[in-house]
């Protein structure tokens, strides 16, 4: 039986643990099925109401994920308010303006689309459970490194968390958004009083997710034989700097969308 009720008895949690054979495909294939149906889309039915279980349902699923010393540094903010929506919305439109003006050349999404979108939760942790991991805080260049590296757990452990909720999302029928471009403090700023986040805590992402506005497509992957290496690194994955350039002019926006004329 699948566990849909948080359980708080870790015994009983315990004796429910159920893992198929090894090999039996059935799990495999479902959780397949989800993971390459889970498909971004960056405009929404904003008529679409999320029902309440579908937020406890998907919060389980982040609740659950690994995290570096099991700290579980995540706190999911779920946004219905629609004001509240479009004044997040505002700040990322505005942010997308800047990025235009500076001439980052990165193909930045319109991000009016936000506010369409009927799950709306937003990311946050508190950047101090680095202390939970190894680090000396004595000011040290070692404990520099060891903070930047305690930085990147929680990180990962968030992204654990938010991808368990994504993939949540993506089984219970819904396209979903993934956002990041808040690491500046400026828009911690302009974050917090709009959902009166004390300012130890970080916004790191926000997750939409909905029934999309218009069909959504499945984007490129690389083939397997790029990506994997078989007992030692394959430097013949390796890229040059100037094919990596050339990556990231001729290619990132057709990867990022549809086709190059298109950016949604
Ligand atoms: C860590 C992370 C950060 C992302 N940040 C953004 C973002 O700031 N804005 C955005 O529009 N999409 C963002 N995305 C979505 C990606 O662009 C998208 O997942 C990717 O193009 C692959 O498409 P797919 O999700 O349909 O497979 C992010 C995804 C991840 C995993």
């Amino acid at each position: 039986m699948t566990e849909t009720v948080p359980s708080e008895d870790l015994k009983s949690a315990e004796e429910a643990v159920d893992l198929p054979e090894i090999g039996d495909l059935s799990r495999y294939d479902a959780l397949m099925q989800t993971i390459r149906n889970r498909v971004t889309v960056r405009k929404f039915d904003r008529d679409y109401v999320v029902p309440e279980a579908h937020y406890d349902l998907i919060l389980e699923a982040a609740r659950h994920a690994p995290s570096g010393a099991n700290a579980q540094p995540w706190q999911l903010i779920v946004v219905r308010d629609q004001p509240t929506k479009d004044k997040i919305t505002e700040y990322f439109v505005a942010e997308q303006r800047f990025r235009a003006k500076a001439k980052m050349k990165f193909p930045t999404p319109d991000y009016r689309g936000l506010a369409t979108a009927p799950g709306f939760i937003v990311v946050c942790s508190d950047m101090r459970w680095v202390n939970a991991f190894p680090v000396l805080n004595d000011g040290s260049d070692l404990d520099r490194m060891y903070h930047e590296n305690a930085e990147r757990i929680l990180l990962q452990s968030v992204a654990a968390s938010t991808m368990s909720a994504h993939l949540a999302a993506a089984a219970l029928g819904y396209n979903v958004w993934w956002v990041t471009a808040i690491g500046q403090e400026e828009a911690q700023r302009a974050m917090r009083p709009l959902l009166d986040i004390p300012d130890d805590i970080s916004v790191l992402d926000i997750f939409l997710f909905g029934p999309a506005a218009a069909a959504p497509y499945k984007r490129y992957r690389r083939p397997m034989e790029e990506i994997a290496h078989y007992d030692r690194y394959n430097r013949a994955h390796q890229m040059s700097e100037d094919e990596l350039k050339d990556w990231i002019k001729s290619r990132r926006h057709r990867v990022m969308y549809k086709d190059s004329s298109r950016v949604d």
